[in-house]
């Protein structure tokens, strides 16, 4: 039997050390002590963790993974501390400790999620890391895609206007895919893009990614509703307090429950669409985002 526990510890050590080393202390006045502060000691890692899986059932490279992971994950903090902001969610709670602009100020929040930003590139092109040139063009590709008008910034804007509307649920979804759904399906991908998948396996992965990333957000959806903010280590109830339309808010709770059930089997059905054999940990990556509890 797999065990994801035991797989995701060496990993989530390997990525912890990773990123420790690489978000700068000394960046000027309290820049660096925000970055590291909006990154380390926090996270489900549940991005990292999709690239190495994915990486790893293609057999891929693996320090170019180890970087694409972290890389993931700065722009992923870098979207919750923009997101905390007072001028979009306006939290003070996230990862179980006072959010970035609350520790620091909003300038140096908006400069620490702009830094961090930046940083995340700059670990997918290094000059000495004996990854090849094609590779390292594939995940700057990749992550700047997901990141930008068309992905995470785009849905984020979605978001923002949405506030007080009522979405058709192909609205909804189609705000769900690029705010969330759109990082979380670049993690996969870029994992695959590590090593040389077949295209059935490349397609049978994207897929997979896409289904996850938008099962991700209708639980989170699901989770503001049920889980109290200890739990969460953020501000629980805030998307009915703030009228954003959510899965929970279109379809109520059990259709949203069984809307993200429903992605889980398409996520695991486009797993074996791959024809790769390793897929274990990503399977499991899977059930955990839909039955995971924060
Ligand atoms: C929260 O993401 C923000 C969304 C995209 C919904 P996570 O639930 O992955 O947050 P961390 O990284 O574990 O804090
Ligand atoms: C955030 O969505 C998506 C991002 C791009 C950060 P939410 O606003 O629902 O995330 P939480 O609930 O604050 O973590
Ligand atoms: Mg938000
Ligand atoms: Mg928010
Ligand atoms: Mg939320």
């Amino acid at each position: 039997m797999f065990d994801l526990k035991s797989w995701s510890a060496e990993r989530l050590a390997r990525v912890e050390q990773a990123l420790s080393a690489w978000v700068p202390h000394d960046a000027p006045v309290r820049l660096g002590e925000a970055m590291r502060y909006a990154v380390l000691d926090g996270g489900k890692r549940l991005r990292p963790l999709l690239v190495l899986g994915a990486a790893e059932a293609v057999r891929g490279n693996l320090d170019a993974a180890l970087r694409a992971a972290c890389a993931v994950e700065l722009i992923h903090a870098y979207s919750l501390v923009h997101d905390d902001m007072p001028c979009m969610d306006n939290d003070v709670l996230r990862r179980g400790k006072p959010t970035v602009h609350v520790a620091y100020g909003e300038a140096t929040a908006l400069l620490a999620g702009d830094a961090l930003q930046a940083l995340a590139f700059e670990l997918l092109a290094p000059a000495d890391a004996g990854i090849p040139d094609r590779t390292q063009a594939r995940l700057c590709r990749l992550l700047a895609q997901a990141a930008g008008g068309s992905g995470m910034a785009g849905g984020q804007a979605i978001d923002l206007a949405a506030v007080g509307q009522r979405l058709t649920e192909d609205e909804l979804r189609h705000m769900h895919r690029l705010k969330t759904g759109a990082l979380l399906q670049a993690s996969v991908m870029m994992g695959a893009a590590c090593g040389e998948a077949a295209p059935e396996a490349a397609s049978g992965l994207a897929e997979y990614g896409r289904a996850l990333g938008l099962a991700f957000q209708v639980v989170d959806d699901i989770l503001d509703v049920t889980a109290d903010s200890a739990t969460l280590g953020k501000t629980a109830g805030k998307d009915a307090l703030q009228d954003k339309p959510t899965y929970v808010s279109l379809l109520g709770l059990d259709r949203a429950r069984n809307h993200a059930a429903e992605l889980l089997e398409q996520a695991r059905a486009a797993l074996a669409t791959t024809g790769l054999a390793d897929t274990q940990a990503l399977r499991a990556l899977a059930e955990m985002v839909v039955h995971r509890d924060n």
